[in-house]
């Protein structure tokens, strides 16, 4: 989704910028420009396409600006052109804002500046703020205030309806940048004599030492050496200034072709580091402190809810049947753009739970902020350090994946699991679980990262596969359990990747309905891993075959589908309780191969972005 950085400093700032975009890249985004303070003017340039576009426009440029801002577009209002891009500038000539989020009175607020003379050259809501800036620097009723720039910003703001990140230039303040946000990520980053923002930390990767993670409702007046912040209301604010760690932040390819192969790759170290000082063996149970519960609290939870959107709505899924079997608590799991409007009734003792990777989807977070308005006690689990839900919500854990930079998510869906299945283990050992079922769960978390680098070593295997099926335009992914969630994470796999349709569905619920697609030109791919209802999936495979369906499978079992199934992709039999996380690996990597086979960009899927920080 689209992307902000700003340089002020003392070295050059359109390297710094363009640096700056390349490294929000993996965010999504269809057209990228900057501006930059030249001679007491703005100077804007602005292409479609790829940041690199804007890059060589930018090359022969040689005068040097040490103020900056630039942005990654990914289109809501108007259509991906050069006019539409940002920065835009207010029709007088003195601002130029990048803004990501939505205005959503921007339609009022441009009628009142049209009859007052501005003008408008794009189809955005941005156009409409930047220039209520220059209205209300126009409008100013002192002139006495040095931060008349600031308050320019902060009174356009008190109007605006909606989500913003914002960074703006003026040139009557060469050695300053604005920026605020409201519902939209923004970072201050730190360097030495220079200052910088961002709507995503690696936006300043390896640059800044230390970061201010603005809140929302408030505004930054940042120079190279220092930063002023109050509230849209005008109240200064006290801010901390916090260590990055970019350990966490590597982005570095290391030999693969994407990020999303890295990724699936780095799926055994990542569940490492999720499960690392977490559980206890003398106990047989998990720890998980960052909940912030004691145990009687614990204890009282009579219910537990979960909001999330896509990957992670699927892991709250797994989660619903692991945290129901293990811990006998019931488990609800709701989009959390459903559940931000549609006034579920909540149990009193319900504990509710939102699982975000990037930690800044917008519905996530305002379904989130519903929830702790309604007094609930809100916890997290989210992968990026810092993010606003993992600093709004009451407690939560963090994954420690490591930087997911492919759009399709895959590392963080199995940490996330793994989390929760250390919450179902907690959960249900203050409560029926006995100490020898707790102790194979335990043993079964400790050799999960094993499990899974065994699940990858059918890669050679898979890959051949998805050159077979490559050309095929719709799939089945079916399974049962909590292979079902598994069954929707790999069909979404499928389609955001590889644009394949695919529907996951209950293997047993086909017949009622889907079955009717089953015909030679849709292939299924089956999960069957769990022995209890092994019998059952081969039936359902059977009924598949009988229709003429090509069926690929992915099973601890071959023996059980020799002569039925096509292909079958041979698992490690794992314990119940983590088998979702080592089912899912097939899929990941038949999604990915399929992808590369039909030439797709992998990393940068059509109309598709990393973190959607719009509704
Ligand atoms: O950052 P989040 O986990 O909150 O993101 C939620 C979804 O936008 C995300 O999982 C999306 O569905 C991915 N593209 C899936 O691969």
């Amino acid at each position: 989704m689209c992307g902000i950085t700003g340089y002020v400093g003392l070295k050059n700032a359109s390297p710094i910028l363009i640096e700056g975009l390349h490294k929000l890249e993996y965010r999504g985004y269809d057209s990228a420009g900057l501006a930059l303070l030249k001679d007491g003017k703005i100077s804007v340039c602005k292409r479609t396409g790829r940041v690199a576009n804007l890059e060589a426009a930018v090359a022969g440029d040689n005068a040097k600006s040490t103020i900056g801002i630039s942005h990654t577009r990914w289109a809501t209002h108007g259509g991906v052109s050069d006019v539409n891009a940002h920065p835009h500038v207010s029709s007088d000539g003195l601002f130029a804002m990048v803004h990501n989020g939505i205005i959503e009175n921007f339609r009022g607020i441009k009628t009142f500046l049209e009859e007052r003379g501005y003008t408008f050259k794009s189809q955005t809501d941005s156009e409409a703020l930047v220039n209520l800036i220059a209205y209300h620097f126009k409008n100013r009723t002192s002139d006495s205030d040095e931060n008349r720039f600031l308050e320019a910003v902060r009174k356009a703001l008190r109007h605006v309806e909606g989500t913003y990140g914002i960074a703006v230039l003026c040139p009557l303040f060469p050695g300053t940048i604005v920026a605020a946000r409201k519902g939209s990520p923004l970072i201050i980053g730190i360097g030495k004599n220079e200052r910088m923002v961002s709507s995503d930390v690696l936006g300043f990767a390896g640059r800044a030492q230390s970061v201010i993670y603005l809140d929302d409702n408030q505004v930054a007046s940042i120079s190279a050496d220092e930063c002023d912040i109050v509230s849209v209301s005008n109240v200064p604010v006290d801010f901390e200034v916090k260590d990055v760690d970019w350990a966490l932040e590597n982005d570095d390819l290391g030999g693969f072709k994407h990020y999303m192969q890295k990724e699936i790759f780095e799926q055994p170290s990542a569940l490492e580091n999720a499960i690392r000082g977490r559980i206890s063996d003398d106990e047989s149970t998990a720890k998980l402190d960052g909940l912030n519960m004691t145990p009687s609290e614990l204890r009282q939870v009579d219910r537990i809810m979960f909001c999330a959107c896509g990957t992670a709505l699927h892991a709250c899924k797994t989660a619903e049947y692991l945290i129901e079997k293990y811990a006998r608590i019931p488990v609800e799991v709701e989009y959390a753009s459903e559940f931000r409007y549609r006034n579920s009734p909540i149990d009193k003792n319900t504990l509710f739970f939102v699982l975000s990777q990037s930690g800044e989807t917008l519905d996530t977070l305002e379904a989130m902020r519903e929830a702790r308005r309604k007094g609930y006690k809100t916890l997290a689990i989210t992968n990026a350090v810092g993010s606003t839900i993992s600093r709004e919500s009451d407690g939560g854990l963090y994954q420690y994946a490591g930087k997911e930079i492919g759009v399709a998510s895959t590392k963080a869906f199995t940490s996330q699991v793994a989390i929760c299945l250390m919450m179902a283990l907690k959960i249900a050992r203050m409560r029926d679980m006995s100490f020898s079922e707790g102790r194979a769960i335990v043993e079964a978390l400790k050799e999960l990262p094993r499990s899974v680098a065994e699940a990858l070593k059918q890669a050679p295997l898979i890959e051949k596969i998805a050159k077979k099926y490559a050309s095929y335009e719709k799939f089945l992914f079916l399974g049962r359990l909590d292979e079902y969630p598994v069954a929707l994470e790999g069909a979404l796999k499928l389609k955001e990747i590889s644009y394949i349709y695919a529907e996951g569905y209950p293997a047993a619920e086909m017949k009622h309905g889907t079955i009717a697609l089953v015909c030679k030109e849709c292939p299924s791919f089956l999960f069957a891993n769990s022995d209890e209802i092994m019998s059952k999936v081969v039936s359902s495979a059977q009924e598949i075959k009988a229709r003429g369906g090509s069926i690929i499978v992915a099973t601890h079992d071959p023996k059980a589908f020799e002569g039925l199934a096509d292909d079958i992709i041979p698992l490690p039999k794992v314990h119940d309780a983590v088998r979702p996380i080592v089912s899912v690996v097939p899929a990941q990597l038949f999604a990915y191969y399929v992808a590369v086979e039909r030439g797709c960009d992998v990393d940068k899927p059509r109309n598709l972005a990393k973190a959607v920080t719009v509704e």
